[in-house]
């Protein structure tokens, strides 16, 4: 067996690249559907618990409520119930999130021009983050958790389980960590501020969960219905896009359009803020207006409209983040509104401590 806990993270990846299309894909598409029910117990049983401390708060920021919730289901599904500490978790996550975006963005590569304590920060959170990751990926692994988890169904197909699951499975968890529920709960924060901000769609999302699902049983069989429920995040996304660059190196010499060159090698900026707002795409593109996805030609949106981007590294979680985000919205509506307390001052990029108040309907 691999001894994998001697590989560093950056040289595991090069292994993980070659295959981990061929081995998530299947399993995070469409399938993640089976874990509708796990999310909206999860769910339901959080904001039951969380209504009483919020009644007598009554002010609390969103983001701060929603990062547990989304990391729990996180934890409930695909997790396996993996014992964590949700703090710990978060603000590791946020830390690593907040070094490696601006590492992106930065032309100078920053991080690596930065004074050595900064620099060593980076290195101490990405330590911790392949710590945590050993400990999600050992513990689905061990015959703790069940017999049949996401993990586990993972390796099994695997050419050769012994010698690559477990560099694999601790890519996995990474991946998944990283990805897999900050966004969630970022993606909510910033629709509960345009639901604020537009009341009626608080009360349409309401009408949809009666007219569609009246006993409020949400289910995995019937979670698709949520259609307006799920325009109103494709919405959030689009016009409060979160995620305004993608990032690419060109793999071989090409011609855009006939006249701009790209070199094989070329760092290539896919600006989706700007896709997003473009008024050759979209109709009445500064409105905020969920109904544009309820559009059956929908379709016409594919490549202009990439909040999960796409193709062969597009998000390993798309159809569950949609689902777990539905849920959630649905949730919320049916039993409450969320009102953003009036003259605070909003950073729309960091989302910390907005605050909210809540009424129960
Ligand atoms: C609102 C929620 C989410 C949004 C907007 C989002 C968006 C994205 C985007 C744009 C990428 C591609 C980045 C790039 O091309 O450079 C990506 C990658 C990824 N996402 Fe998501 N994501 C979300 C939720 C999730 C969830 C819930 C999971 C897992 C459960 C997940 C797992 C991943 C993984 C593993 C990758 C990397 C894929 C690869 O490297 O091949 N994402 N996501």
């Amino acid at each position: 067996m691999v001894e994998t806990k001697n590989i560093p993270l950056d040289e595991a990846m090069e292994l993980w690249k070659k295959d981990r299309r061929d081995v998530l894909n299947p399993m995070m598409g469409p399938n993640v559907k089976e874990y509708a029910d796990i999310i909206v117990k999860n769910s339901t049983n959080y904001f039951q618990k969380k209504e009483s401390e919020l009644e007598k708060e009554k002010i609390f920021s969103i983001l701060e409520f929603l990062y547990p919730l989304a990391l729990s289901n996180l934890q409930k599904t695909i997790f396996d119930n993996v014992p964590l500490n949700a703090a710990d978790t978060i603000s590791s996550v946020e830390e690593y999130m907040n070094i490696t975006t601006a590492y992106q963005l930065s032309i100078l590569k920053l991080p690596w021009r930065l004074p050595m304590p900064a620099r060593f920060r980076r290195f101490k959170v990405a330590k911790k983050m392949a710590q945590l990751s050993d400990f999600i990926a050992e513990y689905c692994l061990s015959s703790e958790s069940s017999g049949d988890n996401f993990f586990k169904k993972i390796a099994s197909p695997m050419k050769n389980p012994d010698e690559s699951a477990r560099i694999h499975m601790r890519l996995v968890a990474f991946g998944i960590i990283v990805a897999g529920f900050a966004s969630v709960a970022r993606a909510l924060t910033v629709a509960c501020l345009y639901l604020s901000r537009y009341p009626l769609i608080w009360d349409k999302i309401y009408a949809e969960i009666n007219d569609k699902i009246p006993d409020g049983n949400i289910t995995s069989q019937n979670v698709s219905l949520l259609s307006y429920t799920r325009a109103v995040l494709l919405e959030t996304f689009r016009h409060g896009n979160r995620i305004p660059f993608l990032f690419r190196t060109a793999i071989a010499n090409h011609k855009i359009d006939g006249q701009y060159d790209v070199k094989k090698g070329d760092q290539m900026i896919i600006p989706l803020c700007y896709l997003d707002h473009m008024p050759a795409y979209w109709e009445n593109s500064e409105g905020f207006n969920p109904d544009r996805f309820l559009n059956p030609l929908g379709e016409r949106y594919n490549y202009v409209f990439l909040p999960f981007s796409i193709g062969p590294r597009g998000c390993l979680g798309r159809h569950f983040a949609l689902m777990q985000a539905s849920i959630i919205l649905a949730i919320m509506a049916k039993r409450y509104r969320f009102w953003l307390i009036p003259n605070q001052k909003i950073n729309i990029q960091r989302l910390e401590n907005i605050s909210m108040e809540f009424n129960k309907i």
